[in-house]
């Protein structure tokens, strides 16, 4: 993959909408599409994301011809990404990564990654939607969350500046990614786990499993040990930690 070019813009409904629109209009990246501010920005299971002032929303768009599941990989490249620009900023100790790809500072999510995708002549097109709370968390949220800015004593770094850093992270975990496969990711994000060992809530589309969370299996799902033993992989979902 060459060097991702960067389109930055105002205002947008949703960098991942833009992007989706962009690859179904023939474009093959890969490309950076990051905006000021998000009208509509999307968060992982239906929700919105907000883009709070100062804050990161950037989606690279590239075209892939692995199959969907291993495409599916490179939220933990993005994660891994976001992590190395969070360790640029503040201390690496207080930065983890919350499965699926929820980088964390000091146990508060810090960042949103969505991962779309569609059919594309020449193979899959990928949408890797990247959000960072550099400047503000936002003001309403689910689960407990953060912002760069609240563990610095400079100011945090402009959303440009971090994109750049992003993207440089980003393209070392992508090569890595696609010389020796998943497994040296696997790795990484392990080390950088949050929560591993510990209680763990799994809540899935129909039905909420508890047990303890050991790991990631060879293909990314995270292996929940339940209370009788038995071993639950989970593919999708939200986890929460500390709660079963
Ligand atoms: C999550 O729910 O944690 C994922 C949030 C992803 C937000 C980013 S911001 C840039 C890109 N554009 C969007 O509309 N969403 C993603």
């Amino acid at each position: 993959m060459t060097a991702p070019r960067i389109e930055a813009l105002d205002e947008i409904d949703s960098t991942n909408a833009d992007a989706r629109r962009r690859a179904e209009a023939g474009e093959v990246g890969p490309l950076w599409i990051t905006a000021t501010r998000q009208t509509a920005g999307r968060g992982r299971r239906g929700r919105n994301w907000e883009t709070g002032q100062g804050n990161l929303a950037a989606t690279l768009l590239f075209v892939t011809d692995r199959p969907p599941a291993e495409a599916a990989q490179i939220s933990f490249v993005a994660a891994l990404a976001v992590a190395d620009l969070a360790d640029a900023f503040v201390p690496a100790s207080q930065v983890t990564l919350k499965w699926p790809n929820d980088p964390m500072i000091d146990g508060r999510k810090t960042s949103g990654i969505l991962v779309e995708s569609g059919q594309h002549a020449g193979g899959l097109w990928v949408a890797v939607g990247i959000g960072v709370n550099l400047s503000t968390p936002p003001e309403v949220s689910e689960r407990p969350a953060t912002a760069f800015a609240e563990h610095m004593t400079a100011p945090p770094p402009r959303p440009l500046e971090a994109l750049a850093v992003l993207s440089e992270a980003f393209e070392r975990w992508r090569r890595l990614w696609q010389t020796a496969g998943f497994p040296p990711v696997a790795e990484a994000w392990t080390r950088r786990a949050h929560g591993l060992g510990e209680a763990c809530t799994a809540r899935l589309g129909h039905e909420t499993v508890a047990g303890i969370a050991e790991g990631l299996d060879p293909d990314g799902a995270l292996r929940l040990r339940l209370p009788d033993g038995m071993l639950r992989r989970i593919t999708a979902g939200d986890v929460f930690f500390g709660e079963a």
